[in-house]
């Protein structure tokens, strides 16, 4: 890819205060290693509300189809909660996320050395950890017909949702695991309850296929949801890529982002369809949201933002080595006792968002 285009949605909050840690990476890279970004800004959430009047313009809509990637902070606050349901800035949010097909939610549970103590599991079991849940975004249970509340001729009232998955959204999802998997540990359990559920066979089946087909040299296991949820808190490191759908994807996601301690260290991305050269709609962004409780303090941690630019190289411009640099980065950081308050502990140097900026980037330099 020649030129790299890049979307930055600041948003509300911490959004702004942590972003301008990522600027502080891509000076560097352009200073440094003559990578240039084709970066532009745009509003989005609250923000936009306040000067357009609604969380996401059609203008930056069309921004972010032009870009190669999209890098977001967070969106709300309290100021905004009491809008109309229409432009709230969450609505901004899932605007960009349905417009722009992104249908395959990454979620990486990595713990660094320094804070394996963090984690609520025991340090041996989470040391060195490196998942990649990939969940399937815009299909299943959230989203299949018939749903509604209806009263039956009893007159007792009945709840319905449907889990729905058709060939083509299992076998796009898949694709997305697998190709991750060649980029890390070369392993994929794909996880649904085929035991009780039909599209939990059809899932199996289209998965084994494309596997076969595909990815043969592809290490693939199937497992059943409930055990993948007791494996993730038994033995969490046997896993490399998890592929699953939209329900379970939410639960196990969340369950495998705490064995790594901290809120402020989460990354993720969403990423859409390929085009003919491969290049896929992506946008990359904290788990974090937008902290109204800590904004304006430059007390926020920037790592989780770094790091979703960390994925952003990694998968969307395939610069892994720039995407090692800046992680190895945050180890050494960590490593050397700087801490975010959200991540302090005895003994540490408790720092600010900029100095844990600067820091990173003064790593940079001597790693380079
Ligand atoms: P939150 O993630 O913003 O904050 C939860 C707690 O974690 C707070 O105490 C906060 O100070 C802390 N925290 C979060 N990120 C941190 C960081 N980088 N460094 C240090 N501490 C950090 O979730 P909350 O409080 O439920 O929501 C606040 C606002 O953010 C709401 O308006 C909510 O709708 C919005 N939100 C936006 C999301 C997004 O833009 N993707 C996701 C989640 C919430
Ligand atoms: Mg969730």
């Amino acid at each position: 890819m020649s030129t790299k285009k890049l979307l930055i949605l600041a948003g509300d909050g911490i959004g702004p205060e942590v972003m301008a840690q990522v600027r502080r990476v891509i000076d560097w890279m352009a200073k440094k290693r003559h990578i240039a970004f084709d970066v532009s800004e745009g509003l989005i959430g609250g923000a936009s509300y306040d000067k357009f009047g609604h969380p996401l313009t059609d203008e930056t809509m069309q921004d972010a189809f032009a870009a190669d990637a999209v890098l977001l902070g967070a969106v709300g606050g309290p100021k905004w909660d009491n809008l109309s349901f229409d432009v709230k800035p969450e609505r901004g949010l899932l605007r960009l996320r349905k417009d722009l097909e992104l249908f395959a939610n990454l979620r990486p549970a990595f713990v660094f050395d320094a804070l394996a103590e963090a984690s609520s599991l025991k340090t041996d079991l989470v040391k060195g950890l490196d998942i990649m849940i990939v969940r399937e975004l815009t299909g299943g249970v959230y989203f299949g017909q018939p749903r509604g509340i209806e009263t039956l001729p009893n007159g007792e009232r009945r709840g319905v949702n449907t889990q729905v998955y058709t060939t083509s959204e299992i076998v796009r999802i898949a694709d997305v695991a697998f190709d991750l998997a060649k980029k890390r540990g070369n392993k994929v359990h794909s996880v649904e309850k085929a035991n009780v559920m039909e599209s939990g066979v059809l899932w199996r089946e289209e998965v084994q296929k494309l596997h076969d087909a595909k990815y043969p040299s592809v290490e693939l296991q199937h497992m059943y949801a409930d055990n993948c949820a007791m494996q993730l808190v038994r033995a969490p490191k046997q896993f490399d890529v998890i592929v699953t759908d939209n329900l379970f994807g939410d639960i196990l996601s969340d369950c495998a982002a705490m064995l790594t301690g901290s809120l402020g260290m989460l990354p993720s991305a969403s990423l859409g369809a390929a085009d003919a050269k491969g290049n896929r709609r992506a946008v990359y962004e904290p788990v974090h949201g937008s902290a109204p409780d800590i904004a304006g303090k430059d007390i926020a941690n920037p790592l989780a933002t770094l790091l979703s630019f960390a994925m952003m190289l990694r998968y969307s411009f395939d610069m892994r080595a720039e995407a090692d640099l800046l992680e190895q980065a945050v180890k050494n950081v960590l490593d050397g006792g700087l801490r975010t308050g959200d991540i302090m502990q005895a003994g540490k140097a408790k720092v600010s968002t900029t100095v844990m900026g600067e820091s990173i980037v003064r790593e940079m330099d001597k790693l380079a």
